[in-house]
């Protein structure tokens, strides 16, 4: 009788582990590319505008539609997907880390749960909100530096124009694309891919050029009043052939004072420090050149000079808002 009842939890736990692993491996063939993750009603009035286009622009969009995108990869917000001729790339917004998950919805809205209810759903509503903003104020402020053709916000009903998506394990989907949250983006590659590229071939100034339009790029963007919170920039920045661009723009904001140089300096710091970390750790041979042709750029644009050494890491851990104001 107790070997059968431990024989029933030996059972229990392999089949535990089973649906785990399984679970698991679900999510690393498709990373959970699912039409159910990339639609969602908004829960609250979207102040956001959906851009007319010129009779120009929305034959393009068209045209473009008729090719079919291919899955390339994702971030904790969108997933994105490469035209045949690969000069574009379309995201979706992915709304699982944006809307309040099943259990939260589950939950009744009486005392004790009310409150736990409630502030799980507003969390997630102005995460949600700010990434939305990011994409707006990109799309208004900055569309050029982020190479962005075209943002759609919320649905709509002109579009009338649905587009084929091979996912992760090669399925083959059809997205009616007035229902879905998307924006189409010129492709590029990564800050990091170049810098690979580069130094794994001792292009040394080419690399230095490369660093130096990024940083120009991120100036150029402070005096227009605008900053990304994200200081990922070996991967949320890169190139489309020689232009630099921002392809992440999920945390962008709007701050007038940024155009000051006594305020971008701070944030400036930041991203100069993350290529310094960057090189010191995949290119030491290259570092003791590359460490200070990056403070040299930093002194061009703050007139203050930078020693990387000096900053404690654990600032720029701290909450990123409060780093700067
Ligand atoms: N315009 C682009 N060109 C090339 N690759 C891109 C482009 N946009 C995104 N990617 C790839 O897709 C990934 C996820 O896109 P990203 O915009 O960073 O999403 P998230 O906001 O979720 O982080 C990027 O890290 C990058 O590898
Ligand atoms: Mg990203």
């Amino acid at each position: 009788m107790a070997q059968k009842r431990s024989f029933k939890w030996i059972y229990c736990l392999l089949l535990m582990f089973g649906l785990f692993g399984l679970a698991r491996l679900y999510y690393r063939l498709t990373d959970d590319f699912r039409v159910g993750n990339i639609h969602y009603q908004l829960p609250f009035e979207a102040p956001w505008k959906i851009p007319e286009l010129t009779a120009q622009e929305q034959e393009q969009l068209s045209h473009l539609f008729k090719q079919k995108f291919t899955y390339i990869g994702k971030g904790a917000q969108c997933y994105a997907f490469v035209s045949e001729d690969g000069e574009y790339v379309l995201k979706f917004f992915k709304f699982k880390h944006l809307k309040p998950s099943l259990w939260v919805d589950l939950l009744p809205a009486i005392p004790p749960f009310k409150e736990y209810k409630q502030n799980c759903i507003e969390r997630k509503q102005h995460k949600l909100f700010s990434v939305f903003d990011g994409y707006d104020i990109a799309y208004r402020v900055n569309r050029q530096d982020s190479e962005l053709l075209y943002l759609h916000l919320l649905p709509t009903q002109h579009l009338q124009q649905d587009v084929t998506v091979i996912d992760k394990i090669g399925l083959s989907r059809t997205i009616h694309l007035d229902d879905v949250v998307f924006l189409v983006q010129k492709k590029g590659e990564t800050l990091r891919t170049r810098l690979r590229q580069l130094l794994d071939q001792q292009r040394l100034q080419e690399a230095e050029q490369a660093i130096a339009s990024i940083i120009g790029m991120y100036i150029s963007e402070y005096k227009k009043g605008v900053y990304d919170r994200d200081h990922g920039v070996m991967h949320n920045t890169g190139f489309v052939g020689n232009r630099p661009f921002h392809l992440d723009v999920g945390k962008f904001s709007k701050e007038e004072r940024m155009r000051d140089v006594n305020v971008y300096k701070k944030d400036l710091e930041h991203v100069v420090w993350k290529i310094d970390r960057w090189i010191k750790t995949d290119y030491p041979q290259y570092y003791s050149t590359l460490s200070p042709f990056l403070a040299q750029q930093y002194q061009q644009w703050t007139g203050e000079i930078l020693d990387v050494s000096a900053i404690d890491p654990q600032r720029f851990k701290k909450k990123r808002r409060s780093l700067l104001f």
